[in-house]
């Protein structure tokens, strides 16, 4: 597989500029930059190097550098911001500060040579997007400037004979219009790929590598029913079949009706070995009392884990454990500390008991659409491949303080009527994420005659791109309507229904 290297200097956009080039269908990986060496990059096959950009000046004696080798492999190279002046940097051209002019936005760009091949197809003025304080003073020998703006006249550069070249603005982002053009003509034009990464190419190489690397051992695996974990069990089903045993942990914390879900889908509809482990009790009886968010995280966390040893210990050693790692847990930033690296278990951490001699992770390489679109590939229902994130604490972290059944019982029946009402209006597409909280609020209400003292629930819908930054979704009031009178008719105990109207930040998606 043809493929291409992120060098990550420790930019904000690192992630992005994979995530580009993956849509050319070209595999990229991010690698940052102290973790590998010229001869290494030669030796693993690249066929393409993208400089990411960085917070730093090239002459702060902190910034992050290269050796200079790196532009004498052969393999083209595209320098990006903080990439397009280390590349000048190391190849003897002169940097300097803007100061004044520094330009951060959308600024016109202007092609000033039309023989750069980066440019093919890209009108001569168009709008950039800019982001910086530095920019390359006089570029080294060899090199002509391809592209300028008002107030930068390095642009773009570029060395024809060596295939190397840089920008300062960033192709990555859509402001800058001709971004993708200009990534097109790199990956196809200049470093002659044909655009051989496809999520049906993926599927099928991942099966095929794994009924080669894992035959005849045996496989164990926790299935949440979450995307990540689903597509990860479908897919080593295809690799090896019943060498793959997957546990599901019902911790009695799942929405109306989801264990039965899950279980009908994996083990009737693919056949799955799945072993379901109806393990409520065990939880509730740890859950009883305590109504701190942390440590109902914390419990359940390790009450999963305890749970999956005790039935691993009863399958005996098993070869290898499997996991739905999936890239962005296992990216690490190149400004960041090696200390940091982030490892991300899904299921709360690699169990401690249980005896295994390799760890499986079929998607460590995908981003989350793409890990979507290899399900669809594999058959997984839309449905599932699309279903919205649900927190592994699951309803223990919706119902505010205690968790009894009682309260699960109620706030179930809550959530599945805003969910189906949803899907009845279309529009689960158009929100990211929607629940109902059972809050911790009794309020006084008149049913008939009668006053009644009830639960609060409260409704929460967002419209999101990457979590961490929400926005509350403006769902129509006749749905919100609908679903506060069919609530409080329907679900016993419930007097009041309250909207949340708060974006994230300053609060955050879940209520705990
Ligand atoms: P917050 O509440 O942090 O949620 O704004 C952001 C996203 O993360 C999900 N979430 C969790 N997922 N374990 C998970 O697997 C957790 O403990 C957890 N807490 C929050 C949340 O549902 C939302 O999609």
């Amino acid at each position: 597989m043809e493929k291409i290297l992120v060098l990550d200097f420790g930019g904000q956009y690192n992630q992005l500029i994979a995530r580009r080039v993956r849509d050319q269908h070209v595999f990229a990986e991010i690698v940052p930059y102290n973790r590998i060496t010229p001869e290494k990059i030669l030796a693993e096959g690249y066929r393409g190097i993208i400089f990411t950009g960085g917070p730093n000046s090239v002459y702060d004696p902190a910034s992050p550098h290269y050796p200079q080798a790196v532009l004498e492999l052969g393999i083209p190279v595209l320098g990006i911001c903080y990439g397009c002046q280390l590349i000048a940097y190391i190849d003897g051209g002169t940097i300097e500060s803007a100061g004044e002019t520094s330009e951060y936005g959308m600024v016109e760009h202007r092609v000033t040579d039309r023989d750069c091949p980066l440019f093919k197809g890209v009108p001569e003025k168009d709008v950039c997007w800019m982001s910086h304080t530095d920019y390359v003073s006089r570029v080294p020998e060899g090199y002509s400037v391809c592209g300028v703006t008002d107030n930068c006249p390095c642009a773009a550069m570029y060395n024809a004979a060596k295939r190397v070249y840089g920008v300062q603005f960033h192709p990555e982002v859509t402001h800058t219009r001709f971004g993708e053009r200009l990534l097109r003509n790199f990956l196809y034009d200049i470093c002659g790929l044909s655009g051989d990464w496809t999520a049906g190419n993926f599927a099928e190489s991942a099966v095929s590598h794994f009924r080669e690397s894992l035959a005849g051992k045996k496989v164990l695996m926790a299935l949440s029913g979450g995307v990540d974990s689903s597509v990860a069990a479908v897919l080593l089903h295809k690799a090896v079949g019943d060498d793959l045993t997957c546990v599901f942990v019902d911790h009695g914390l799942l929405r109306k009706d989801e264990g039965d879900i899950v279980e009908r889908t994996f083990k009737g509809r693919f056949g799955l070995n799945l072993i379901r482990v109806n393990a409520a009790d065990r939880f509730l009886a740890r859950l009883k009392g305590v109504t701190e968010p942390e440590r109902k995280r914390k419990i359940i966390g390790e009450e999963f884990i305890r749970v999956f040893e005790d039935e691993a210990k009863k399958l005996g050693k098993v070869g290898v454990l499997a996991q739905g790692t999936i890239y962005p847990d296992v990216i690490e930033s190149g400004a960041g500390d090696a200390d940091t690296i982030k490892s991300h278990h899904n299921v709360g951490g690699l169990p401690s008991v249980i005896e295994f001699d390799e760890i499986a992770e079929p998607l460590r390489t995908l981003f989350k659409d793409e890990v979507r679109r290899v399900g669809i590939e594999l058959g997984i229902p839309y449905e599932l491949v699309w279903r919205q994130p649900f927190p592994g604490p699951g309803l223990a972290i919706r119902v505010i303080g205690e968790v009894t059944e009682e309260k699960l019982s109620v706030l179930r029946e809550a959530d599945a009527i805003f969910r189906e009402e949803i899907m009845n209006a279309g529009l689960e597409r158009d929100t990211n994420q929607y629940f109902a909280v059972l809050t911790d609020t009794r309020t006084v209400g008149v049913m008939g005659d009668a006053r009644t003292y009830g639960y609060t629930v409260a409704l929460r819908a967002v419209s999101t791109d990457d979590f961490m930054t929400a926005d509350w979704s403006r769902l129509p009031m006749e749905l919100l309507a609908k679903v506060s009178a069919r609530i409080t008719n329907e679900v016993k105990g419930v007097s009041r229904v309250v909207y949340d109207i708060t974006s994230k930040p300053p609060a955050t998606v879940e209520w705990e």
